[in-house]
């Protein structure tokens, strides 16, 4: 899948795009299907909140099939391809939960700060591709995002050790103020199955999720290939070492999974 003309436009001017359902219910569904299973291991790679929920899962896609389908999608690999102009891998792949009443804040910060910082990624060809696995609303913690903030390069970050359980280089209050002076905030909301592209370099964050909703997600974090890292600080399975170009599969692959699923049950 290509972007057209506009979509690429608002990615370069806004530094993100959003796609309301870029994936249709019988995908989210396979996908869904194997979040509580996920969610409810006992392994590293599954970070809990310092409630004890579950707040993200990281490298599913190497070890459960249909996330393992998701990561080498073509309508988002695709785009993420034509947004960093060249071949990409996954740096990082996680499945955000942020449970109903437990999940926590994000705070407002950059991925490409944390990246830079802690992975020494050379420069932000990097961006995130999201997709929606339950509806977002204004209840639940939508991602709120600062238009045009990608446009101010890297911005000083400090690193954020005890806010929540995983740590973060975060963004400070009075540079926040600045930024939403210029760019206000928006917060896309929208039906599971729905995408949002976002440069590395934009400002983000959300707030704690005090509905009853679960609002799951998850973020595929490509990186341009002649762009990997250069520090291997952080594990393995938060910062990928595996630089090797993601082949996008046919556009079925998740329908076929979920036919092949249910024909099996
Ligand atoms: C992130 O910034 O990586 C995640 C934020 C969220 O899921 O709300
Ligand atoms: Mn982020």
């Amino acid at each position: 899948m290509r972007l057209n003309d506009q979509q690429m436009a608002a990615f370069e001017s806004d530094g993100y795009v959003f796609l309301p359902g870029l994936f249709d219910a019988e995908e989210v569904g396979a996908l869904m299907g194997e979040v509580p299973g996920i969610l409810s291991q006992q392994r590293q790679e599954v970070v809990r909140e310092k409630n004890s929920a579950p707040r993200t899962a990281f490298a599913a896609h190497l070890w459960n099939e249909a996330f393992g389908l998701l990561a080498r999608h073509p309508r988002l690999i695709g785009p993420a391809m034509q947004m960093l102009g060249g071949p990409v891998y996954m740096h990082q792949f996680k499945i955000n939960a942020k449970v109903a009443f437990d999940g926590d804040v994000w705070q407002w910060h950059q991925d490409y700060g944390t990246w830079a910082e802690d992975d020494l990624m050379p420069e932000p060809k990097a961006m995130n591709l999201a997709v929606y696995l339950d509806d977002v609303t204004e209840f639940n913690g939508p991602l709120m995002l600062i238009p045009g903030s990608h446009r101010h390069g890297k911005i000083e970050a400090g690193h954020d050790t005890a806010t929540t359980s995983y740590p973060l280089w975060t963004i400070d209050n009075a540079t926040i103020d600045q930024l939403v002076a210029r760019g206000g905030i928006v917060a896309p909301k929208g039906k599971a199955g729905s995408a949002l592209f976002f440069s590395s370099l934009l400002v983000h964050g959300s707030a704690p999720n005090m509905s009853p909703w679960n609002r799951t997600a998850v973020y595929i974090s490509a990186n341009r290939v002649d762009n990997a890292i250069r520090r291997f600080k952080r594990p393995e399975w938060i910062a990928h070492r595996d630089f090797t170009p993601i082949t996008p599969l046919d556009d079925d692959c998740l329908r076929t999974y979920a036919r092949r699923k249910v024909r099996a049950a």
